[in-house]
């Protein structure tokens, strides 16, 4: 079987786990999660970086930081993994599911700015906060968001689970990682992100009194000193130091694995330019994407070409339902038709992307599609 996407674990990652064990220091204190922190901020250019124990966990504090609670309105992408919704229905809020746009795949810019300037205008309330994603690794088009964002008081927070490494190239955001322009951004090291910690997420800021209040409440909320002190209800959201260790070791090698996402998405780009019925993942403008997942739209669904695939040995995975399909969310309001998100949802397949993946695997992955496609 070749494998969806898998971890690479070829580095330093032995070697810092053993000095963990070595040394004891395997729970949540520990020199690496402090490490993994500051290196984290440092490749992100960002002020700090906070370690916690997955990237719902980030995405759930962000929301509690920013005071949102119950009957708050917050808009978030249709098109996303439930992990970027529920928190905010951890907190008894009130979504706001996005469409998308075609070109990037993300929260479509246009009906997020209309929507912001005609509330102004009418003097309506203004949503409590927008999380706003990047999805599979392309960067949303933030740039306008983020001015209006910030002249109508509207926080901003990005959910860059998908999307370590992604960054504005060109253009007025030129030069920043996505997850580094709103007013908090959360990542996610789950075992098939682009790099891995087994479990893990970061939640990042320029402001320093946010980072404090969130390592705060991410170790319950516990006073420092010797006595059991609580000044607010708090969390358990620690990364331990053995999944930090592993970040540290992963993060040495993120370079490498960003230029062979990118390769691989480049051949696959290449391979697969002709093929009628089939659209290729977005480049949005301005923009170097990661291709975390490399995913293509097939314009008769993706259960065929999956089965195709899985027949021959190749694992591949539908993208996200689109949430306002989903019992949770159906109720939720909704911001645009719904119609783009449905049609990424309908199409949209990733394939084999693993940033060890062989030449002769890519070969592999490239003709099955062909065949599936020219035969259809
Ligand atoms: C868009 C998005 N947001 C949030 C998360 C949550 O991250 P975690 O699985 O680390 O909780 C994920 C992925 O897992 C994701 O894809």
């Amino acid at each position: 079987m070749i494998p969806l996407c898998e971890p690479n674990l070829d580095g330093h990652e032995l070697a810092y786990l053993t000095q963990c064990v070595q040394t004891n220091f395997v729970s949540s204190v520990g020199a690496f999660v402090g490490q993994f922190e500051q290196n984290f901020a440092a490749f992100l250019g960002v002020p700090h970086a906070v370690a916690v124990s997955n990237g719902t966990a980030a995405i759930h504090l962000a929301l509690v930081l920013l005071g949102i609670g119950p009957g708050d309105e917050v808009w978030v992408s249709d098109f996303t993994f439930a992990a970027s919704i529920n928190p905010i229905l951890y907190l008894r809020a009130r979504p706001v599911l996005v469409d998308s746009e075609l070109e990037t795949w993300n929260l479509d810019p246009k009906l997020v700015v209309a929507e912001l300037k005609r509330r102004d205008r009418l003097g309506l309330p203004q949503p409590k906060a927008i999380l706003a994603v990047h999805i599979v690794g392309s960067p949303l088009q933030l740039h306008e968001i983020a001015q209006v964002c910030w002249q109508f008081h509207v926080p901003l927070v990005e959910d860059a689970a998908e999307a370590l490494g992604a960054r504005y190239t060109t253009g007025p955001l030129a030069g920043r990682q996505v997850g580094s322009i709103g007013d908090i951004g959360c990542f996610s090291f789950n075992g098939n992100k682009i790099m891995t910690t087994g479990g893990g997420g970061m939640l990042v800021t320029a402001d320093a009194q946010l980072a404090a209040r969130a390592k705060h409440l991410s170790t319950q909320a516990k006073e420092p000193g010797y006595a059991y002190f609580h000044d607010e209800i708090g969390y358990n959201y620690r990364l331990t130091n053995v999944a930090a260790a592993l970040g540290v070791a992963q993060l040495e090698r993120m370079d490498h694995f960003l230029e062979a996402k990118r390769a691989i998405a480049k051949r696959y780009d290449t391979a697969f330019a002709d093929l009628a019925g089939v659209r290729l993942p977005p480049r949005p403008a301005d923009t170097a994407p990661t291709f975390w997942l490399y995913s293509l739209l097939f314009a008769h669904g993706w259960l065929g070409p999956l089965q195709w695939l899985e027949a021959r040995g190749i694992q591949s995975r539908p993208l996200w339902t689109a949430l306002h399909r989903m019992p949770p969310y159906r109720d939720c309001a909704r911001l645009g038709s719904g119609l783009v998100a449905e049609e990424l949802c309908d199409q949209g397949l990733s394939l084999p992307c693993s940033v060890h993946l062989t030449l002769a695997q890519q070969d592999e992955v490239i003709a099955a599609v062909r065949q599936y496609v020219l035969k259809s």
